[in-house]
């Protein structure tokens, strides 16, 4: 394999995995990384480095070891020696918290019992009329004008507006809550205070459903048999959004691309929900949405298909190339599930249906109520946003048949009084 000439290295002469370079060329920065072996070095933001495992075998065969590796970042040495700057773009998801997402063994055990036992509770019904009432009422901002940024103007905040319903948030918090998660998942400088006002806002959340318990995530995970305190409901909740969002927006604007642009679906848009399954499983494989991610951390010095692996260095898997790894058969297609967009192991996404409802049901919505869809750019390759985490377009163009607003208004009274 070939390196593109023009990629940076770090100062410890690494693959850079953030930042421009790595937005505009993701796929030579991985075949950069893959000239290492099965897991190589790379820095992940300025001055952090991580061990990054490109093999899926290698991937597959980590994420299934707990006893060698684990999720808790406290262990992470350069953290804990101040070696990682206090304001690193990455500590946000990689600092620990009380969090599944950071919990090993028992404590892991009971922090995903719960989770599990909650997310299985949404009714499939009520999610898919949830999100085609939201869908519907983002698609009718757009609808008259012809022309939208299918990122912006839908499918950053389309699972905002499901997750503010799925947690029992009034109308008065729902609005609050989407508009701290829109400035927390941005990269501005005021993400760390939109963390803050999330984190409050689903502590009143907490007090409001303890006086009034109802038919909602947060009320479901206060009385689970866990016993989970206050405290820890927060940080699964909010475990909850942060793990879901960014990566559901990304996995809508993949299938919409494909969609638009492949010529495999051309013509078949009409076709409906096969057409719309097979671009999602397909984007799945191409482009997972958690690009680099499932962070661990070696127990004590081990190796992993011969990478050294030193104890308290993070190891992150490249889902994304893991999935793009040349060693897979060359005839796999697209329909197996073998990929490893949602990990594996027992940190494994817990939300696979309800996050597939949630995109499967926003993209067919948009496309019934915008005809002629087409992308307004020209682009093969789209531009991604910048971090080492997610693999997310910065936008999505499109142009449409312009429509008016109060039809699609119509359109979003609730199916049959299920709500
Ligand atoms: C409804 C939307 C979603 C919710 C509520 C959700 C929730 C979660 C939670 C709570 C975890 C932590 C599980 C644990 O540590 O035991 C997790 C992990 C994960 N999720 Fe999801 N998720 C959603 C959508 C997605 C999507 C669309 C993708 C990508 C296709 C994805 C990929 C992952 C991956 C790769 C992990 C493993 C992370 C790790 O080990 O560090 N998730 N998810």
């Amino acid at each position: 394999m070939t390196t593109a000439p023009e990629l940076p290295v770090s100062a410890r002469g690494c693959p850079v995995l953030h930042g421009e370079s790595f937005a505009a060329h993701s796929r030579q920065v991985y075949e950069q990384l893959r000239e290492q072996g099965p897991a190589g070095w790379a820095e992940i933001a300025p001055g952090v480095h991580a061990l990054v495992v490109t093999a899926r075998r290698a991937a597959v065969d980590m994420l299934n070891d707990p006893a060698t590796y684990a999720k808790d970042s406290r262990l992470w040495g350069d953290l804990a020696s101040g070696r990682v700057p206090a304001d690193s773009p990455v500590l946000p998801l990689m600092g620990w918290r009380p969090s599944v997402l950071y919990a090993d063994d028992e404590v892991h055990a009971r922090l995903r019992s719960a989770m599990d036992d909650c997310i299985a509770r949404i009714s499939p019904h009520r999610l898919r009329e949830i999100t085609r009432r939201s869908a519907l009422t983002l698609v009718s901002r757009i609808a008259e004008q012809g022309r939208a940024d299918l990122m912006a103007d839908f499918a950053d905040t389309l699972p905002l507006l499901v997750f503010a319903e799925l947690l029992g948030c009034p109308s008065d918090m729902a609005a609050r809550m989407v508009r701290s998660c829109q400035i927390l998942i941005s990269t501005s400088p005021d993400a760390a205070q939109g963390a803050i006002d999330f984190a409050g806002l689903l502590f009143e959340l907490i007090r409001l459903r303890h006086q009034e318990p109802g038919d909602d995530l947060t009320s479901w995970m206060l009385g689970h048999d866990a016993g989970l305190s206050d405290e820890e409901t927060l940080h699964q909740l909010y475990c909850a959004v942060g793990a879901g969002v960014i990566p559901t927006a990304a996995w809508v604007g993949w299938a919409l691309h494909l969609l638009l642009r492949d010529d495999s679906y051309a013509g078949s848009l009409a076709a409906g929900t096969v057409t719309v399954r097979r671009a999602l499983e397909k984007a799945l494989w191409v482009r997972s949405p958690m690009a680099n991610f499932s962070v661990h951390y070696a127990r004590r010095d081990t190796s992993l298909h011969g990478v050294p692996v030193p104890a308290g260095a993070p190891v992150l898997v490249s889902h994304a190339a893991a999935n793009t790894d040349p060693a897979l058969p060359a005839d796999l297609g697209y329909d197996n599930r073998s990929h490893l967009a949602w990990s594996a192991g027992p940190h494994r996404c817990p939300a696979v249906s309800q996050a597939t409802v949630i995109a499967q049901t926003g993209i067919e919505t948009a496309l019934d109520q915008l005809w002629d869809m087409q992308l307004a750019v020209t682009d093969e390759e789209v531009p991604l946003r910048h971090g080492p985490f997610h693999q997310c377009p910065v936008a999505m163009p499109v142009t449409f048949r312009p429509k008016s607003a109060a039809a699609i208004a119509a359109a979003a009274a609730p199916e049959g009084g299920t709500q």
